[in-house]
């Protein structure tokens, strides 16, 4: 059994804190109280995300962060963070996401989201604690044969090495618990996340052109682009273009918050899905976006991008029975939120204060 705690004494390490996802997670934690202790090399985030999650969050709060700028793959620098702290329990972002890069970069994939993962829990176990909520994908999914998708719905062969590294980071957890019941893993298959922060101080900062559909509607509202290129319109979908469920970031950030407390006490190893279990296509995507943002986003139908599946959605009828969780925001409220993100930081945290 891992110890049940109150949120006030508990205290997560968030690998990856300062990315996307991380920072929104960050963000509500604070606000309910947890401890936080973020470790983030910077490689793709910004010191002033940690910046902006104060201040959404308010002095009190921001005492309960610290922040290390470490690589996770620095195994004395994470001994160091678990000497000087008593982790409770980790949630495991930190990794390299882009699609088209592993393909062209598998060992450094491989080597960055594996290895840091098995330092990360040589050093949590040295220290006793076995709790973990890993980022995982509805990517391991792969081309579904059925959807909505549940958890039970089979894991299918990656199409890259990104996808890959997600599918066997699973794979690993799981068989630490097989041969340790102590450990307590959660798998969180996160759908497509989208959408900031409602204040507008965190979002998504894509490094160079975007490779993800929202990030490069929002720079083709805003200017920085001239048309989006959709990736394919005659898919066996209404509109023939790619249907996905995407889902706000901070609906993502309260998953977090309630799988830690479903977690509390338990051991195991838990997946549960992580969408809206609506999907939405590609040019329903773009309508949404132009009614945010108050102008028609111009966009150009081409070919199909290799490795996208037709459709994906989520059944996300476990999370809700086991943990409480569902998704609140919907494709308006994310293009919003998304849309105000990006008009207030046209160049990301670039050139924030
Ligand atoms: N798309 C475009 N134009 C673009 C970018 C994307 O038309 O410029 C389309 C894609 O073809 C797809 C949809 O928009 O139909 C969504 O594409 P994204 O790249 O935004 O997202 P993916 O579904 O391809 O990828 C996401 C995550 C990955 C994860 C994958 C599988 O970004 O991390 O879901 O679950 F692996």
């Amino acid at each position: 059994m891992s110890r049940t705690l109150s949120a006030d004494e508990t205290c997560v390490l968030v690998t990856g804190g300062a990315g996307f996802i991380g920072s929104h997670t960050v963000v509500e934690l604070l606000e309910r109280g947890y401890q936080v202790v973020i470790v983030d090399d910077l490689s793709n985030s910004s010191p002033v995300a940690v910046d902006r999650i104060k201040t959404i969050v308010g002095p009190e709060a921001a005492q309960n962060l610290t922040f290390y700028e470490a690589n996770v793959l620095d195994r004395d620098a994470l001994e160091r963070i678990f000497s000087a702290h008593r982790i409770d329990r980790v949630i495991h972002f930190a990794g390299f996401k882009a699609v088209g890069e592993s393909v062209q970069k598998p060992l450094e994939y491989y080597h960055n989201n594996i290895e840091n993962t098995l330092v990360l829990c040589d050093v949590m176990r040295q220290h006793g604690c076995k709790s973990i909520i890993f980022s995982s994908s509805a990517t391991v999914y792969g081309d579904p044969d059925a959807l909505p998708l549940t958890e039970e719905s089979p894991k299918k062969p990656a199409t890259n090495p990104y996808g890959w590294t997600k599918w066997m980071i699973e794979q690993i957890l799981t068989d630490f618990h097989t041969a340790d019941p102590e450990w307590n893993v959660v798998l969180l298959r996160y759908f497509n996340p989208i959408g900031a922060h409602p204040s507008g101080l965190i979002g998504e900062d894509p490094k160079g052109i975007p490779n993800n559909l929202v990030p490069y509607v929002a720079q083709t509202a805003i200017g920085k682009r001239d048309t989006v290129h959709v990736f394919g319109g005659d898919y066996d979908t209404p509109d023939g273009t790619g249907v996905r469920d995407y889902i706000h970031v901070c609906d993502l950030a309260t998953g977090h918050v309630a799988a830690l407390a479903w977690m509390n006490g338990k051991t195991g190893v838990e997946i549960f899905n992580l969408g809206t279990g609506t999907g939405t296509s590609v040019l329903e995507i773009i309508r949404a976006f132009s009614a945010a943002c108050g102008h028609e986003i111009p966009y150009v139908i081409e070919d199909r991008r290799a490795g996208d599946v037709t459709a994906n959605y989520a059944d996300c009828t476990k999370a809700r029975e086991m943990m409480g969780w569902e998704a609140k925001f919907d494709i308006d409220d994310m293009c919003r939120d998304s849309w105000n993100w990006q008009s207030k930081n046209p160049d990301g945290y670039a050139t924030a204060q």
